[in-house]
C-alpha cells in the first residue's frame, strides 16, 4: 500500500549540547512536489536534512518514509550533497552503481542514468578527477537516482558550481522530479533558487539567544511550472522572504 505523504518528518527537538537547533517542526512531502528549506548559514538546514536521511538519530521525534517509521538510511531516499563526494579510485560508472560493480544490468542502468542527467554513456569510463565541477555533480545526481528512490534529499546541491551550470542543474532537478514523481527536499540559502524550484518554502529562523526558540514558517509559492526567472524577481513572496532572512541574520 502506498501512503499519501512520502516523507513525514516530526521533529520535536534537536539539541547540540545546551543549544536547541530544531524545535517542533513537522513536514510532509508529497510525490511530485519540491519543498525548499531556506535559511541563513548555521540555522540547522543540514541538521534537518541529515535527520530526514536517517544519518542522525540523536533527536526526539520521528521520520516516516511512505508511512513506515525509519531507524536509519532508507533505499527509498536518494541523498545529494553540495560536493559530489565521488570515490576517486572508482570510474564514473562504478561510482554510480557503488557498492555494486558496474557490470551487466548495473552498467546498463548507470549508462541510462548518465544519459538522463545530460552526460554521455562513455563518460562512465572516465575518472572523477577528469570531470568539471558541474559534470561531477551530474554524476552525484545519477548516483542518487541509482536505487530508484522515491524521495530526493539535497543539501545545497548547486552551491559549488558556476551560475550557468547552476541554472542547468536546477532545470534538470525539475525534470527529474516530474518524470519520476519523486518528492524532493532541497536545502538552499538562495531565495531565488527556492522560488524557482519549490512548490513550498520552509523558512528556518535560528534561535539567536538562549531565550528564543528556533522557528519555521511555511510559504506556498503558488506559481505554475515552467517558471520564468525574470518573473520571479517580482514575486510577492520574494520581498517577504528577504525581509525575514535579513531580520533573522540581524538577530
Ligand atoms: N556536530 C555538531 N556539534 C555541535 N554543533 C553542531 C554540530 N553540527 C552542527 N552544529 C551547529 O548546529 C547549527 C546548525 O548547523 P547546520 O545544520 O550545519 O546549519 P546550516 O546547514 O543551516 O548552515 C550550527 O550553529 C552549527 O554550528
Ligand atoms: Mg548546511
Amino acid at each position: 500500500m502506498t501512503h499519501a505523504a512520502l516523507l513525514e518528518l516530526d521533529i520535536r527537538a534537536k539539541h547540540y549540547g545546551e543549544r536547541t537547533i530544531l524545535d517542533n517542526l513537522r513536514l510532509a512531502l508529497a510525490p511530485g512536489q519540491i519543498t525548499a528549506l531556506l535559511g541563513p548559514s548555521g540555522c540547522g538546514k543540514s541538521t534537518l536534512l541529515r535527520i530526514a536521511a536517517g544519518l542522525d538519530r540523536d533527536f526526539t521525534g520521528s521520520v516516516a518514509i511512505d508511512g513506515v517509521v525509519q531507524h536509519g538510511p532508507s533505499p527509498l531516499a536518494g541523498v545529494i550533497f553540495q560536493e559530489p563526494r565521488l570515490l576517486p579510485w572508482l570510474r564514473v560508472a562504478d561510482n554510480i552503481t557503488f557498492p555494486q560493480r558496474a557490470n551487466g544490468a548495473a552498467l546498463a542502468r548507470a549508462q541510462s542514468l548518465l544519459d538522463e542527467v545530460g552526460l554521455r554513456a562513455d563518460d562512465g569510463a572516465r575518472w572523477p578527477k577528469h570531470l568539471s565541477g558541474g559534470m561531477a555533480q551530474r554524476v552525484a545526481i545519477a548516483r542518487g537516482l541509482f536505487a530508484q528512490p522515491r524521495l530526493l534529499l539535497l543539501d545545497e546541491p548547486f552551491s559549488a558550481v558556476d551560475a550557468m551550470t547552476r541554472m542547468r542543474l536546477q532545470q534538470l532537478l525539475l525534470t527529474l522530479v516530474e518524470a519520476h514523481r519523486m518528492a524532493a527536499l532541497v536545502v538552499t540559502h538562495d531565495i531565488d533558487e527556492a522560488l524557482y524550484l519549490a512548490d513550498r518554502i520552509v523558512l528556518l529562523e535560528p534561535a539567536n539567544d538562549a531565550a528564543r526558540q528556533p522557528v519555521s514558517h511555511v510559504f506556498e509559492v503558488g506559481a505554475a511550472h515552467p517558471r520564468r526567472r525574470d518573473d520571479l524577481t517580482g514575486h510577492p513572496l520574494r520581498a517577504v522572504l528577504l525581509e525575514r532572512l535579513e531580520a533573522s541574520i540581524a538577530g
